[in-house]
């Protein structure tokens, strides 16, 4: 018998292993193209040592000259030491701590992402479409940003209010099951859980460049598949499915500026949109996520996984 999927091994853990980088995507070798520092030759310049040794000074002042010149050197290069390290530490301290922005974090799922990466230490940008009544966001310590993700309008402000700040990662997470299947129900559904992540991910793509290593998760569902797909849930599944081909297209579009981009399905939780039954409790599944994220390459872009790392097919 199988194992559960959230025992299987993580998918992406396995396949790190025989990852090599961003050539083995087939991104163009100019992006991992070494730096190169002067060459030996452009450095040395035999003139002055030359000139040095013809010099007619006596041995004495030779002697006395090269101890001074030893106490310059060692003088310099420990206060050169000191500032260059001084800096590598204040940039590092800048950069060090990553950070996440998650959409519909007020509740459920959203909640128990924000709360596991700030646990991973990560600093939380956390949107909810009313701040004021996100108190267990506000308690967990997120900074809190309005949202709603199907008003260009607020999408356009919150890239304006978080320009030149880097984003690591971005959880397209804010989604609705609707419960009728009529054609305004339906347009609504696509605008949240499909044009949400599309217009979101793209406003932000600036500041997802600024991080070494950008990733966009969407969060999209098991309903949404094709192959293998259940067959229903109407607007959902249309809105899922075509969220995935929005991960493909973010994909294509921006691997080249090494944005790793993928769609999960959470598995069945323990939501409000899930409902009391639903087999799994959210930290279990933000917890699951996390570690997919953190072992993600740009190898993984471009698919659809498990929350747990197994990969699923379209
Ligand atoms: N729970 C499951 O079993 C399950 C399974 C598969 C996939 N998923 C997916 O996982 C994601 C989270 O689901 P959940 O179970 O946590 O759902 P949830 O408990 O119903 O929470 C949904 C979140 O999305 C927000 N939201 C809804 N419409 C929004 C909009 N127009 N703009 C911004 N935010 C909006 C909600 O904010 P308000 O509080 O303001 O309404 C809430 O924060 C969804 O994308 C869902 O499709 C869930």
């Amino acid at each position: 018998m199988g194992k559960a999927p959230e025992e299987q091994e993580l998918a992406v853990g396995s396949a790190r292993k025989s990852n090599e980088g961003g050539r083995a995507m087939g991104l163009p070798n100019d992006t991992y193209q070494q730096e190169t520092g002067p060459t030996f030759s452009s450095l040395k310049n035999p003139l002055p040592v030359r000139r040095f040794l013809l010099m007619k000074i006596s041995k004495h002042r030779i002697i006395e000259k090269t101890i001074s010149w030893l106490r310059f050197g060692f003088l310099s290069l420990t206060i050169a030491g000191f500032s260059s390290g001084g800096m590598a530490a204040e940039e590092a301290g800048e950069d060090e701590q990553l950070t996440a922005l998650i959409t519909g974090a007020n509740r459920g799922l959203g909640l128990a992402f924000a709360e596991k990466f700030m646990e991973a230490g990560y600093h939380v940008i956390g949107t909810a479409r009313k701040p004021e009544e996100a108190t267990e966001l506000k308690e967990a310590g997120a900074e809190i940003m309005a949202l709603d993700v199907t008003d260009d309008k607020q999408i356009e402000a919150l890239a304006k209010k978080l320009a030149g700040r880097k984003i690591d990662l971005l959880i397209n997470n804010a989604g609705i099951f609707p419960k009728s299947n009529d054609r305004e129900t339906m347009m609504k559904t696509y605008s949240v859980n499909t044009l949400g992540p599309y217009f979101l991910s793209e406003a932000l793509i600036e500041n997802l460049k600024l991080s070494p290593a950008p990733k966009i998760v969407n969060v999209s569902s098991q309903l949404g598949q094709l192959t293998n797909g259940q067959g229903w849930a109407g607007g959902y599944a249309f809105s899922k499915a075509a969220l995935n081909m929005v991960t493909r297209n973010l994909h294509s579009s921006h691997r080249n500026e090494g944005m790793m981009v993928i769609s999960i399905h959470p598995g069945h939780n323990k939501t409000d949109m899930g409902g009391d039954g639903a087999p799994l409790d959210p930290a279990h599944t933000a917890a699951k996520l996390a570690e997919l994220v953190e072992n993600l390459t740009p190898d993984h872009s471009g698919k659809f996984f498990l929350y747990s790392g197994q990969e699923l097919d379209w």
